[in-house]
């Protein structure tokens, strides 16, 4: 069991056990001990809190008395030191990044093959200072002496620093010795052969009904409706796709053309529904509700709410708990989840969810196991409210101004700010020379230094000079879609081409009406890396495929520029709105 102390790696903890081949389920990190019983080992994730800050994250102090072994990792650390006596001490430094692990015990299994020098990552401020009763310390760094602990004999143990993180080296040794040597599980499961088993649940759950789905093209319906279509036989599954206009180029042919799928098209209804409309939050939020009128209607006139159907959903684990996926997939799920219709179904118990304690990669796997092509499999994931959020509008005509940092463009973009969202305009530098082209630690040092600021593009080429460009006062009309329809296509067919959509977690490209009289649009590229869409970084690329993507876009009369999103997240967030 993985507590969940409000860590943003807490789901890639137990992704990982899950990777080792045993079973992990993600808990709130309150939840008594009595629920926890029969544990074969409980991990404590790490978190953003203080363990002195009453509001923190906690843990039931009986978790320590019910015999299973424990692995705190960062604050889970803390946690359990102060829960056990030990202290936790306040830093006035932090210790953020890359750091070397002395390992100084290595004949306790959790430490087996483990001595010497390793490279950790450490993302913390506190740290333990003094030791429960029974502990010793097992590692230290540099500028923290307490980065491992261990008290052998109760098995328990703490780690300041992140074995679930790629930059840990040997992350997945210790996480292993946990799991096998110090909580003797066993294997006991394997993503990779589990379509039988998947596919005699939904057979279980949907008896002889029927089973409806919305698909949206996107990994998780579709591979939980292939599972559903293999489990009854083509005829009693259905899935329909809604055309909101507001899809990228070829996607309503791409999944109408799947077995089973009709497609509704409700693109005027959506596009008149946001026609003026500038502001991000009111688009989100009339999209959503289109979509539930359009359900609703789905629903009604093909009768889909009598006894003899049920709903299929392709939600996965992160989406069923509280802390899981990102605040907007959540809303757009909530959108989807909350139409009428539908809750009544959910409320009746008719409704099945194949996929709902897997991960992506996992679902991936189930996916490759039913043999769908990579292609579909290995989409970048794609936001419900569609190229309307990677639409920039505007309500004014502004001038670009001059600072002696660079251009800033008069648009409001997205950020994280805390908890919440920042709108904020955007930075635009020029290269110096080709070399510099895209200069990420240029960026990340200006988003530090300049308040108010989220975001910085660099300069890729424009018509003119970027000073005399202006944005002017627009909003979503199918034009503007077309346009960025167009340009996404141009990228995306030179990312496959290339290959270098393997290489990016996700490629948005974004629309901003910035630019001349003859020219109004500019481009902007956004290829990021993230592991599950919460953070994530801005990713270079090389000159000459930059060079052959900005040529052909800059071939449509639109186009006045293209700039590329040199921000990480936070600050910035991967989309644009
Ligand atoms: P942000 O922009 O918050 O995006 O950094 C994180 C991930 O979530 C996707 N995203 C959405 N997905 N509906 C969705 O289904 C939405 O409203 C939405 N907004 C953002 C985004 O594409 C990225 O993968």
């Amino acid at each position: 069991m993985v507590l969940d102390a409000g860590g943003q790696y807490c789901h890639l903890i137990a992704r990982k056990v899950r990777e080792l081949g045993v079973y992990a389920e993600v808990c709130a990190s309150e939840t008594p001990a009595a629920g926890l019983a029969g544990a074969k080992g409980i991990i404590i994730s790490g978190g953003p809190s203080s363990v002195y800050d009453p509001a923190s994250p906690t843990v039931d102090p009986a978790i320590f008395t019910l015999g299973s072994p424990v692995l705190g990792i960062c604050y889970g650390q803390q946690i359990m030191a102060y829960n056990l006596g030990g202290t936790v001490r306040k830093g006035d430094k932090g210790e953020y990044g890359l750091a070397t692990l002395e390992m100084n015990r290595t004949a306790d299994p959790m430490f087996a093959g483990l001595a010497g020098s390793q490279q950790v990552w450490m993302n913390h401020r506190d740290a333990v200072a003094a030791l429960p009763d029974g502990f010793a310390v097992t590692g230290s760094t540099a500028t923290c002496a307490v980065a491992a602990i261990a008290a052998p004999a109760r098995k328990f143990y703490g780690v300041q620093f992140h074995p679930e993180v790629v930059h840990t080296a040997r992350g997945q040794e210790y996480l292993s010795n946990f799991v096998f040597r110090v909580c003797g599980c066993e294997k006991d499961w394997d993503p990779r052969r589990r379509a039988p088993a998947l596919e005699q649940e939904i057979r279980d759950c949907v008896g002889d009904r029927n089973v409806f789905f919305f698909v949206s093209g996107g990994v998780d319906s579709t591979v939980a409706f292939a599972l559903c279509t293999r489990a009854l036989g083509a005829g009693r599954v259905r899935g329909v796709y809604v055309d909101t206009g507001l899809m990228r180029e070829g996607e309503t042919e791409f999944v109408g053309n799947m077995p089973c799928v009709t497609v509704e098209h409700a693109a005027e209804q959506f596009l008149g529904a946001l026609a003026g409309v500038t502001d991000p939050e009111t688009k989100r939020h009339i999209i959503g509700e289109e979509f539930v009128r359009v359900q609703e209607r789905i629903i009604a006139s093909r009768h889909l709410l009598d006894e003899n159907w049920i709903l299929g959903q392709g939600t996965i684990y992160p989406d069923t708990i509280e802390s899981g996926g990102t605040k907007h997939a959540d809303v757009i799920k909530t959108h989807h989840n909350r139409v009428a219709g539908i809750q009544k179904l959910i409320e009746c118990g008719r409704i099945v969810e194949p996929l709902k304690s897997f991960y992506k990669d996992e679902v991936r796997e189930v996916g490759r196991e039913l043999e769908l092509p990579a292609e579909l499999l290995d989409r970048h994931p794609f936001p419900g409210p569609g190229l309307a959020i990677r639409c920039l509008c505007s309500e004014v005509d502004a001038p670009v101004r001059a600072t002696e940092d660079g251009f800033v463009l008069p648009l409001k973009s997205v950020g994280v700010l805390g908890d919440s969202r920042s709108y904020a305009p955007v930075l635009a530098i020029e290269a110096f020379d080709h070399e510099d082209a895209l200069d990420h630690e240029r960026a990340t040092a200006l988003t530090n230094r300049i308040v108010g600021m989220n975001r910085v593009v660099a300069v890729v080429e424009t018509r003119g000079p970027l000073g005399q460009m202006q944005v002017r006062a627009c909003g979503l009309t199918p034009d503007r879609i077309a346009t960025l329809r167009r340009a996404d296509a141009i990228v995306r067919r030179i990312s496959h081409e290339t290959g270098y959509e393997h290489k990016v977690w996700q490629f948005p490209v974004i629309l901003i009406p910035l630019g001349t009289v003859e020219a109004p649009e500019s481009v902007v590229l956004r290829p990021v890396h993230s592991v599950d869409g919460m953070t994530a970084q801005s990713v270079g690329m090389d000159a000459g495929l930059l060079g052959r993507i900005c040529s052909e876009l800059m071939t449509m009369p639109e186009v006045a520029g293209v700039f590329y999103d040199l921000t990480h997240k936070p600050p910035g967030t991967i989309e644009w709105e």
